[in-house]
């Protein structure tokens, strides 16, 4: 097995490694902590069933399933080897969208941090993607925090901030959701803007993204500005892996040391991801107010 860095921001190519055999328990031990320590990892070239995807995945700790607003969109009509996977896709068959996100562009996030408990990682396996476009971006938000200055540190490290749940990344109203009107009082979770990450310890900036957020506690203008300076900063090509897809690849990230996004791409060419998604735990927060 071979771990190298994607650049010095974030991110890991492991090769040598066949997934869908499987990882022994020290083969295992290498890949999660090269997890851990590059916040993403990067596997080219793997052929993957369902249940192989779900096996893998489940090594980083207990799956769940996708969020209520996307059950409906799962391709695999609930088949058991794979009911703990979901689709990603702009693809339609028979009138309905067989996955989630469309061909559009998805904003900056870190997933479902709009949850008291927001997942510990996401896994992503290339099934089908288009020759262009819909690169994965992801930020690294340790090193955001260990990079910010000191006075725009000084304003948000005892701060918390509410994650508002009314919007997918794709900027769609989930089902069941009203359209926000003031920020202050939208419906979600509300997380420590610094945390502490439950297993390195490490302290890491936790922004969720920009869209309705609300830094708690704050006049709603001073609120604004200051996540618009924050989000100017914590995005910038210091921070930042742009990932561009080939079949086979798998991605596995971190959700709490990181941010993603994805660009928009030709509505004429086929997308299809599986993905999963692990429990979480909880965030304290790196600086008790
Ligand atoms: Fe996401």
């Amino acid at each position: 097995m071979q771990i190298t860095p994607l650049n010095a921001a974030i991110g890991a190519q492991v090769d040598g490694v066949d997934l869908a055999a499987g990882l022994d328990a020290e083969a295992f031990t290498a890949v999660r902590q090269a997890w851990l320590d590059h916040c993403m990892l990067l596997f080219r070239g793997q052929t993957l069933t369902p249940e192989q995807l779900t096996a893998f995945a489940a090594r980083f700790g207990p799956l769940e399933p996708p969020p209520g607003s996307e059950k409906d969109l799962r391709a695999d009509s609930g088949a058991d080897e794979a009911k703990d996977m979901w689709i990603i896709s702009n693809v339609i068959e028979d009138g309905k969208a067989i996955g989630a996100l469309g061909d559009g562009e998805a904003e900056w996030h870190s997933d479902m941090t709009y949850l008291d408990i927001p997942p510990t990682a996401s896994v992503l396996y290339g099934h089908e993607v288009p020759p262009y476009g819909a690169n994965t971006w992801f930020a690294n938000m340790y090193r955001a925090w260990d990079k910010m200055p000191a006075d725009l540190r000084s304003e948000i490290d005892h701060r918390r901030a509410l994650h508002n749940s009314s919007y997918t990344s794709a900027g769609e109203l989930r089902k069941g959701m009203a359209d926000v009107t003031d920020v202050r009082q939208a419906p979600g979770a509300v997380h420590p803007m610094v945390i502490e990450h439950p297993e390195t310890s490490r302290e890491a900036l936790f922004l969720g993204r920009r869209t309705n957020a609300y830094i708690k506690d704050m006049e709603l203008a001073d609120s604004e500005a200051l996540l618009d300076r924050l989000w100017d900063y914590c995005i910038g090509a210091d921070f930042t892996y742009t990932h561009n897809w080939q079949p086979g690849d798998v991605l596995i990230w971190d959700n709490r040391s990181t941010l993603h996004r994805r660009d928009a791409f030709d509505p004429s060419h086929r997308r299809i991801l599986w993905r999963c998604q692990i429990s979480g735990s909880a965030l304290p927060s790196a600086h008790a107010a």
